[in-house]
């Protein structure tokens, strides 16, 4: 598709950026560009320059098939230079010979407030009460101006890792920033000029009377594997090494008797008032529902992709790679999902929502059972697909076909139905010549693995887990 015969710069604003991407948001009124996002290439030294096209063709033929589902739309657009140029792409160095651009789906169109927990985890509350399906910046800043007889979910600024996403393009979905991050190589939370991103955060006390719809939480899972001797895994050993705090162990998500020490640790950076908001005044069962999305060995996409990182090779060990040709085409996936972004979504269910009817969420809809309070530390019952769900199974057999729609009804609306949706992006084809910097990190990491540090945790072994599943 060539972008520019329907649409002109001046109708994308700047989004959000990692290290080698800028995102903008369309705020036209083309419907099919509605909701959607453009991902271009930052500029890059040549002999690193990965082009559009590479990482298209990458992700359809080489990733695409292992996760199917979950792997987010990309569409191959193509640009112009006067297009390129006429972007803001708020001080941010564009790769302007790039002929190509990547058209997304954004995940977080909606009235979403973000509350950013750590460097690889972020919390995003999505109400409905203003409006679901604004794609549109101005309508929407325009609205939020104009709203005072709605009922606007405000959860904004407890701390300040908080910023509200719905009050324009200065405070929208820019990374917060991490001090301690001296990775050069992840200029993620910095802006251009070195200031921090959250500056202008609002400072609202806990005002929410909104209703909690949606709650997405993005995560980075990195290197995930089974640790077999290790003190520490290379993703703890390698916060360690920049300084950034502990949050959680990525590889306590893979195993089913890690998972809760994985989910406390998780929702520990999640201030009380919010875990509140959600669980209590929403009803809004989050971390039952965390949990039954990583006990379901179907849909925990973490053990997934630890299955696809998988090392089969001693050459594709970083540590014995001795140029830039030794690097696998295995080798090159496995870099690339371990650096992935997840994006995993938990709604309500309400049937009378079309999307809800799409085949990739057939399965993955959670009921709960409908007796018993929603408790934060509660317990983790709940099934996939088991309409209807109830405390006494004997009932089912009791039940004839209209009393079990009555019941699965009475659940919808007591909404004790939950839908799970798990999307994977940022899968970027990592330049060969970045075996240089890999080998450069491992070499600093030797010194860690194996060392105690008071105040961070050990990561789980594999040897000593009882009852894992590999
Ligand atoms: N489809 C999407 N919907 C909503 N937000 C998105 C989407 N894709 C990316 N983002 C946001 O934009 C940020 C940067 O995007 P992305 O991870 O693709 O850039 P990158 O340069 O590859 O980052 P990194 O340096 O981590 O590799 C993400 O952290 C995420 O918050
Ligand atoms: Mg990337
Ligand atoms: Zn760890």
């Amino acid at each position: 598709m060539e972008i520019y015969k329907i649409t002109s710069p001046k109708e994308w604003s700047y989004f959000a950026n990692g290290s080698a991407n800028i995102l903008f948001k369309y705020t036209g009124t083309n419907d099919y560009l509605t909701h959607k996002l453009l991902r271009l290439r930052l500029l890059k030294e040549d002999e690193e320059y990965i082009s559009t096209c590479e990482l298209y063709d990458f992700i359809e033929l080489k990733c695409k098939h292992l996760f199917p589902k979950q792997i987010i739309d990309i569409q191959l657009i193509v640009l112009t230079s006067e297009f390129v140029r006429g972007l803001d792409s708020a001080g941010f160095k564009l790769q302007l010979n790039e002929r190509y651009g990547l058209l997304i789906p954004n995940i977080l169109d909606g009235n979403y407030t973000k509350i950013a927990l750590s460097k690889h985890c972020q919390l995003y509350l999505g109400s409905d009460d203003i409006n679901t399906t604004i794609g549109n910046q101005q309508q929407q800043s325009r609205q939020n101006e104009n709203n005072h007889t709605r009922n606007k979910a405000d959860y904004s600024s407890l701390t300040q890792d908080i910023s509200s996403l719905t009050t324009g393009p200065d405070s929208q979905q820019r990374p917060p920033i991490n001090n301690n991050n001296n990775n050069n190589n992840n200029n993620n939370n910095i802006i251009p000029n070195g200031h921090p991103m959250n500056e202008n955060i609002a400072n609202f006390p806990l005002t929410s009377h909104g209703t909690i719809n949606s709650i997405i939480f993005e995560i980075k899972p990195k290197w995930l594997y089974d640790n077999k001797s290790s003190n520490y895994c290379r993703t703890c050993s390698l916060n360690q090494l920049r300084n950034v705090p502990r949050h959680f162990c990525p590889l306590d998500l893979l195993y089913p008797t890690t998972i809760d020490q994985g989910l406390d640790d998780i929702f520990s950076k999640i201030p009380k008032e919010i875990i509140d908001l959600i669980e209590v005044e929403n009803n809004f069962p989050l971390k039952q529902l965390f949990c039954q999305f990583l006990s379901n060995p179907d849909h925990n996409v973490f053990a997934k992709l630890k299955q696809y990182q998988k090392i089969n090779n001693k050459n594709d060990l970083i540590e014995n790679l001795t140029s830039s040709s030794d690097v696998s085409q295995n080798l090159s996936l496995v870099m690339t999902l371990r650096d992935v972004g997840l994006f995993i979504k938990f709604e309500k269910y309400d049937r009378n929502n079309d999307i809800h009817n799409s085949h990739n969420n057939i399965n993955n809809l959670i009921t709960l059972p409908t007796a018993s309070p929603t408790h934060i530390n509660g317990g983790f019952g709940g099934a996939y697909q088991t309409t209807p769900s109830s405390e006494s199974s004997h009932t089912y057999r009791d039940q004839d076909q209209s009393q079990i729609q009555d019941s699965a009804k009475r659940q919808e609306e007591s909404g004790r139905k939950y839908l799970v949706t798990c999307n994977i992006y940022d899968l970027d084809l990592k330049s060969r010549m970045k075996y240089k910097y890999w080998l450069q990190v491992e070499h600093e990491l030797q010194g860690i693995y194996n060392s105690n540090n008071p105040n961070w945790r050990h990561c789980c072994k594999y040897g000593s887990l009882e009852n894992t599943n590999s």
